[in-house]
């Protein structure tokens, strides 16, 4: 048995975006999703099994997790062990290479890292969809962060059929997501919890009701390249999330004054020729869709706007993987 491992894996955006289990336990979504990978939002993560350890421990960025995120990683690690058909506590180390207070959600790197580097410990080899499903029940948006560049992620009732695979390389298109920062703070309603109150939404079934409509034409606008296409639905898909959320009960409003200035700012710039749409997943910080040759001016746009504390620029890239590069 290997005991040692280390994987990196990359955050991603949803352009289509799940909320709502159809089985809470196993993260089971209740519709499709695609996404692309993040090159500047990585997670790197070793994990180390041993007879010694008396629990499991977890450090983030150098400083022991919360009680909470120690949990968490361990109930993943369960899934982990018991596939293994092992026992052994362990040791996780976690790295970011965003800041931890940057308002960008770690869990799809986070666990996407976790299982991949926790596999192999365990002396487990699975293959990418094995894997894509063991890193979605830690957290369901991580199976997307497990294929390359960009991924559509399949609902199914059962947990072997739930998980990610590439729908097109890294290469395939480099658009941009350039993430405006305009919230360092915890969110207040985790994403599982919010999960949990998408049904009280009036609004949720007919969310669901288009949901298929969503995925066929960002696909095809994906491997098409039609840009416009691809942006206009990503842009109606999370609002239309966002539409549930804040009718859920209790109602959930993740935006804040700036998302709505921002929201509003990008709106007008593409009425001035620059191709750019906005999503939000559970948070008040805009991922911005664009090309590559409006990347400088909505940078210098962006740098205007006082509320705009941050920018992240990320490209589409390759999926989790194993490095030899230990952090302990
Ligand atoms: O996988 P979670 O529990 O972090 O939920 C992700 C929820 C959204 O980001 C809002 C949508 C998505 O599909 O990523």
């Amino acid at each position: 048995m290997i005991l040692k491992a280390t994987a990196i894996a990359p955050s991603n955006i949803a352009f289509t975006k799940y909320w709502g289990f159809r089985d809470g336990k196993l993260y089971l979504p209740n519709n499709n999703t695609i996404s692309m990978n993040l090159s500047a939002c990585k997670t790197k993560t070793t994990v180390e099994f041993s007879p010694e350890f008396k629990e499991d421990f977890l450090k983030i960025n150098g400083e022991f997790a919360s009680e909470k995120e120690t949990k968490r990683a361990s109930a993943h690690l369960d899934h982990i062990r018991k596939l293994a058909g092992i026992s052994l506590r362990a040791k996780v180390y976690s790295e970011n290479s965003f800041p931890k207070g940057a308002g960008i959600a770690s869990s799809a790197s986070a666990h996407a890292a976790l299982a991949v580097a926790g596999a192999k410990a365990a002396g487990l080899n699975l293959n990418e969809r094995e894997l894509s499903c063991l890193a979605r029940l830690g957290s369901g948006s991580a199976s997307r962060s497990v294929p390359d560049g960009f991924s559509e992620w399949v609902a199914a009732d059962m947990h072997e059929n739930s998980f990610a695979h590439s729908l097109a390389p890294p290469e395939h298109w480099k658009i941009l997501d350039i993430t405006a920062i305009v919230s360092e703070g915890e969110k207040k309603v985790g994403s599982v919890d919010g999960h949990r109150l998408a049904a009280t939404s009036p609004l949720y079934s007919a969310r669901l009701a288009h949901m298929k409509e969503h995925n066929d034409k960002v696909r095809k606008a994906l491997l098409e390249k039609d840009f416009d296409l691809m942006g206009k639905i990503i842009e109606k898909d999370s609002l239309s999330l966002h539409a549930v959320m804040i009718t859920s009960e209790p109602s959930i409003r993740y935006w804040n004054s700036a998302s709505l200035k921002l929201m509003n700012a990008i709106e007008s710039w593409r009425a001035q020729g620059i191709k750019a749409y906005h999503t939000f997943d559970a948070g008040p910080n805009p991922h911005i869709i664009t090309l590559p040759e409006f990347r400088e001016e909505i940078l210098k746009r962006l740098k205007e706007i006082p509320e705009v504390k941050s920018i992240i620029v990320n490209e589409p890239c390759e999926g989790a993987r194993l490095i030899n590069e230990h952090l302990f």
